[in-house]
């Protein structure tokens, strides 16, 4: 067994006898004794605690990206760079831009959520040139301020900029991913006990295979952004865990033409840009799917199989005619992304068996598409309820109709019936309203603190009518422009 190596910002650490869910919080703020990284909710809400972690790219630079260190476990950092809002400044104590700037622009009153701001700034800064205010909201979708406001601090994210700083992190950058794949070229795969405890981070799918047949309770860990919650909310014990981050078949993108297929441990960070460009709806859902936080740590696998019934990616990918691709003892079996989902917290996954990727199909000529999320606040909220439709018409009739829903039924659900209903009729007015009487009666959603019964079956409806007006009449405005929003 050999110990945890990373970068604590330049300084390599080694840390042998840990919990495998020590949060990163936690050991920032008590044995590493750095208290400038903040805890607010302890459930990745809030930002306080974003810290920004360093990965080496495959051209021998550095890629930056700002998480929630509240909901990350130590042993993840195995072969990163932590970045701390203490290694910001330089070493004559000037204020590195974006702390200067936040200065300036008077971005910060209490100060709690200062050094969550900075940091995810800062991650901008070193990543990107100069973006658009929309992009910086985007970017602090999980930094809450409850005293300054953020107008002043969007300021300070446009001014950071125009600061001269003759210490960027990236100029180091090729020296310290140097540093990072010398930690990651030892062969072992990471392997802890702490207390009784294992956890793994197996590198292939065989050595995974292997570990879940020797340790069949274990707790399947990705981005944790589901799982962290378990221990800071649930406190629940994981008992042994299995990290499947640096396990090399779940990752990569495959564009093949006329499908993608994408690894259950991409990121939904990484996996934006080509669905965007493929699904814009589906990238505009995405862009409103937790924070840029949440998304930088939570993968498309997960999501899939944490199967949730108010998850926002299953119900736009049941629509598309997405297939899920399982790995177990059994070998690898491919199936339609609904066939995963039998009852609330059920799925028709074997024991042993993982998600190895999906198989996502292009939209063919002729083919709409649309989806739609309903939640209470426009960024970092859960759906109340989630639409999304596939439409291919032949002489003015449905030839074909696929429609995926979430927040309505005890898992992610295909609207079988209201499918049923609409194929082979004329997509007219009549038709819709049968249809929409079938999908009122389609489900029994529940009430919760989302929203009610009521509410939820009335939304249904009317997104469905939503997408018809959208699909007869393009010229009704029927969405709130970015533009309107920033
Ligand atoms: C602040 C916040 C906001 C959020 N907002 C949204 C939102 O807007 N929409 C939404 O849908 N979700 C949201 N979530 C939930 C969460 O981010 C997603 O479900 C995410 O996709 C989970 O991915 P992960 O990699 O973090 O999974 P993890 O937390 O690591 O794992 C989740 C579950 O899946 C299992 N698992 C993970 N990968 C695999 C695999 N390859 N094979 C088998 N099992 C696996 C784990 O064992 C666990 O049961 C939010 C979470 C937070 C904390
Ligand atoms: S403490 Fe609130 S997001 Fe981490
Ligand atoms: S400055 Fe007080 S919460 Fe942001």
């Amino acid at each position: 067994m050999r110990p945890i190596r990373f970068l604590l910002n330049e300084q390599l650490r080694e840390l042998a006898d840990v919990s495998p869910t020590l949060t990163v919080l936690e050991w920032l703020r008590g044995p590493a004794g750095m208290t400038g990284t903040k805890e607010g909710c302890a459930e990745g809400d809030c930002g306080a605690c974003t810290v920004v972690l360093g990965t080496p790219t495959a051209d021998g630079q550095m890629h930056y990206r700002a998480v929630n260190s509240c909901i990350l476990f130590v042993p993840t950092l195995d072969g990163c760079q932590l970045l701390t809002v203490e290694h910001l400044k330089a070493a004559d104590g000037r204020l590195h831009p974006v702390q200067q700037a936040m200065v300036d622009h008077h971005g910060s009153q209490c100060g709690f959520c200062t050094p969550g701001f900075v940091m995810s700034l800062f991650a901008l800064y070193v990543s990107e040139p100069r973006p658009t205010r929309a992009r910086v909201n985007d970017v602090l979708s999980g930094n809450l301020c409850r005293c300054t406001g953020y107008r002043p601090i969007i300021d300070a994210a446009q001014a950071m900029y125009d600061y001269a700083w003759d210490e960027p992190v990236h100029a180091h950058a090729a020296q310290t991913a140097r540093r990072l794949n010398e930690l990651r070229s030892d062969p072992e795969p990471l392997q802890l006990e702490h207390e009784g405890h294992h956890y793994f981070a197996p590198t292939s799918a065989a050595q995974l295979d292997a570990l879940l047949a020797a340790h069949p309770k274990a707790t399947l860990l990705a981005g944790g952004t589901d799982v962290g919650l378990w221990v800071t909310k649930l406190h629940r014990d994981l008992g042994d865990v299995i990290y499947l981050g640096n396990v090399a078949e779940l990752h990569g993108i495959d564009d093949r033409g006329d499908e993608l297929v994408i690894g259950a441990a991409v990121t939904h960070a990484q996996a934006f840009d080509v669905i965007a460009r493929e699904f814009p709806d589906f990238g505009e859902l995405l862009r409103r799917f937790g924070s840029t936080l949440v998304r930088n740590s939570s993968t498309v696998g997960g999501n899939v199989a944490n199967g949730s019934p108010i998850g926002d990616s299953m119900p736009v990918l049941i629509a598309l005619g997405a297939r899920v691709a399982l790995r177990g003892p059994e070998g690898e079996r491919e199936i339609p992304l609904e066939d995963l989902y039998i009852a609330y917290g059920k799925q028709s996954r074997k024991p042993g068996e993982y998600v190895l990727r999906l198989r996502i199909p292009k939209l063919k000529t002729g083919e709409q598409f649309r989806c739609y999320k309903l939640s209470k606040r426009f960024d970092q909220d859960i759906s109340a309820v989630c639409a999304a439709f596939k439409l291919r018409l032949e002489n003015g009739c449905v030839a074909e109709f696929r429609a995926g829903f979430g927040g309505i039924a005890a898992i992610p659900a295909r609207a079988r019936k209201t499918e049923q209903a609409l194929t082979g009729q004329p997509w007219n007015d009549a038709t819709l309203s049968h249809a929409e009487a079938v999908l009122g009666e389609e489900f029994t959603p529940l009430t919760d603190m989302r929203a009610s019964r009521e509410y939820r079956r009335l939304a249904t409806t009317r997104l469905l009518r939503k997408f018809f007006i959208e699909t007869t009449e393009p010229e009704t405005a029927t969405r709130v422009l970015d533009a309107e929003v920033v």
